[in-house]
């Protein structure tokens, strides 16, 4: 199964899109897909339990209870991980740092020993105002990825401008990735 996580409040807008040209590409490569909405989730920021560290150092775990243990358990199940996260900043959009930020807590110190690695990663950085911010924010994810263990597989930038041809290439990468998963 291969999991899509994406984080926009638009059903209709440039990350929805994404996420669906993953969707058919897993769909028209005989794969398993998975998506899945951030946004309206009930999954809160990180409360930097302790002096820093809660649970999530020594118990893998996160001691703040919500959306986010069903999801962690999502993640962890999934052959890979697509991520399709709108440009806010530069960066990912609040609902993708929220659940990100206490999933590497939990599995950063993991190493080899975590479920999450050498995983495949897709990172899709939909960028719908200027354009600008896409390779900073796919930065940021590869930063992540690389610290959960995930293997960072490609990373996209979408721009309104070049909608068109990168949603081609968003469904053809995750077509990809059912591949990879089978090697
Ligand atoms: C708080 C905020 C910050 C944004 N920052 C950027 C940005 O840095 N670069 C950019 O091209 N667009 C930026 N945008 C526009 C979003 O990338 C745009 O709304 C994008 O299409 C979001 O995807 P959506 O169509 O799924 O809403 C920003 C939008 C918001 C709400």
């Amino acid at each position: 199964m291969i999991l899509v996580l994406w984080s926009s409040p638009n059903d209709g807008g440039l990350t929805a899109a994404c996420a669906h040209a993953a969707e058919k590409g897993i769909d028209g490569a005989g794969g398993e897909c998975k998506l899945y909405k951030l946004d309206g989730a009930i999954i809160g920021s990180c409360h930097a339990c302790g002096n820093g560290w809660g649970t999530c150092r020594d118990g893998h775990v996160c001691q703040v209870q919500d959306g986010f243990q069903a999801l962690h358990e999502e993640v962890k199940k999934a052959e890979s991980l697509v991520a399709v996260t709108p440009v806010y900043w530069g960066d990912m959009s609040e609902s993708a740092k929220n659940f990100f930020d206490r999933l590497r807590r939990c599995e950063a110190l993991l190493g080899q020993k975590g479920e999450l690695h050498g995983k495949p990663f897709l990172a899709v950085a939909a960028a719908g105002g200027s354009g600008n911010g896409t390779l900073s924010c796919l930065t940021q994810m590869e930063r992540l990825a690389m610290h959960i263990g995930l293997r960072m597989f490609d990373g996209i930038p979408v721009k309104r401008f070049t909608r068109q041809y990168q949603l081609n290439t968003v469904e053809c990468a995750a077509a990809a990735l059912v591949s990879e998963i089978k090697k």
